[in-house]
């Protein structure tokens, strides 16, 4: 048992997912009944409810109420989008970390979010051991994008995945009703994990992935040759970061500031424009949005986050800090936080699930 006494940190952070509560309870509890921890503390919106000292006292809240939080979607403590400045630009928000783990004598810090929250575990488990103040750091990984380096899956992918599956087969059902092109917008950030496997599940016929710049020839080809062949409407799956091959040619800040001027509130506007500009078909676009991050959780990802809520206790009782936990061929492993933060996985477009969905007819914009 850890040598180290004091209380415990427990923060959420970045987009909540439908499942995040679930492996907070399973950290809380544990943390509850660990001798080394004095108090669990639930910080409001992460890590700026650390700097603004709006902290919830865990060990009060009635047990029955805090079981619920295994059901309950979205982040019950709240979350941010705070990115912490390099310490050595700027060290004002570590130091007043510093003075608020000072002030409850806090030891131990767990963070549940994606990249840029394991990028903020790694950054106050480094400031800590610079200024030799004792504590452990643990990084939970959840975010739907599934793009969290270091681990085969994050927790919150499949729920978002079962969500915009049921969209596109809710516009499946209307849309041989039509002779339309219909666009599904799917979250994902800079990655196309959710849309890619939204789109098989979903039956969509082309799907644009950031990974796979397309062409909007390639496009308007694949909804020719549908109509051609009988078939009156056409699926797209489009990531909400989706890319065209002339963009993906520019430089970053270039991108940026067309993305800037863009007209259209999104990807799927801007390409239903372009398409109803092309050809004589309708387009309509829907946008499920953040419908993705809420609702029940799926079974899949309950027991993920329950593995997950349970594998970080399980750290924190062999004393193992400054990981991140992750999932790795079905185990659940732990990585170092500095090998997993600031790094995005995306999706290979040369993987397995790529070419067997080229093979069953689904074109991805390319080619
Ligand atoms: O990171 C999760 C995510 O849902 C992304 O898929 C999406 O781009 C982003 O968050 C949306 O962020 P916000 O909730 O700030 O609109």
């Amino acid at each position: 048992m850890s040598e180290l006494r004091g209380a415990c940190i427990i923060g959420q952070s970045g987009g909540p997912t439908a499942v995040i509560n679930a492996s907070a309870l399973g950290v809380i509890r544990t943390a509850l009944d660990t001798d080394c921890i004095t108090r669990v503390l639930g910080a409001a919106n992460g890590i700026q409810g650390v700097l603004e000292d709006r902290l919830y006292d865990m060990g009060q809240e009635d047990a029955g109420e805090l079981e619920l939080l295994r059901y309950t979607p979205s982040s019950a403590l709240g979350s941010c989008r705070y990115k912490l400045a390099e310490p050595s630009q700027d060290d004002t928000d570590y130091r007043r970390i510093l003075e608020i783990f000072r002030k409850y004598d806090v030891r131990y810090f767990f963070y549940n979010g994606g990249n840029d929250s394991m990028d903020t575990c790694n950054k106050i488990s480094k400031y800590m051991q610079s200024v030799g103040y004792a504590c452990r750091v643990i990084g939970v990984p959840k975010t739907i994008d599934n793009d969290l380096w270091g681990t085969d899956m994050t927790f919150g992918f499949q729920s978002a995945v079962d969500i915009a599956t049921d969209t596109i087969d809710r516009i499946h059902t209307t849309a041989s009703s039509h002779s339309r092109v219909f666009i599904i917008e799917v979250m994902g950030h800079k990655v196309g994990h959710v849309t890619l496997h939204a789109g098989i599940a979903g039956g969509a016929d082309v799907i644009l992935i950031p990974e796979i710049p397309y062409d909007i020839n390639v496009v308007t080809d694949v909804i020719k040759k549908r109509s051609a062949a009988g078939k009156t409407f056409t699926i797209l799956a489009v990531a909400e970061g989706a890319i065209s091959k002339e963009d993906a040619k520019l430089k970053k800040k270039q991108y940026k500031a067309k993305l800037a001027q863009r007209k259209y509130p999104s990807i799927a506007y801007e390409l239903a424009a372009e398409i109803e500009e092309k050809m004589d078909k309708e387009v309509r676009v829907t946008v499920p949005g953040h419908t993705q991050r809420g609702g029940s959780p799926c079974a899949y990802d309950r027991v993920f986050a329950t593995r997950v809520g349970a594998k970080a206790a399980e750290l924190i009782l062999n004393e193992e800090y400054g990981y991140m936990v992750a999932m790795r061929n079905g185990e659940t492993v732990k990585i170092p936080l500095e090998e997993v933060a600031g790094k995005l996985k995306y999706v290979d477009p040369q993987c397995g699930l790529i070419q067997e969905a080229r093979m069953i007819g689904i074109s991805f914009g390319d080619k």
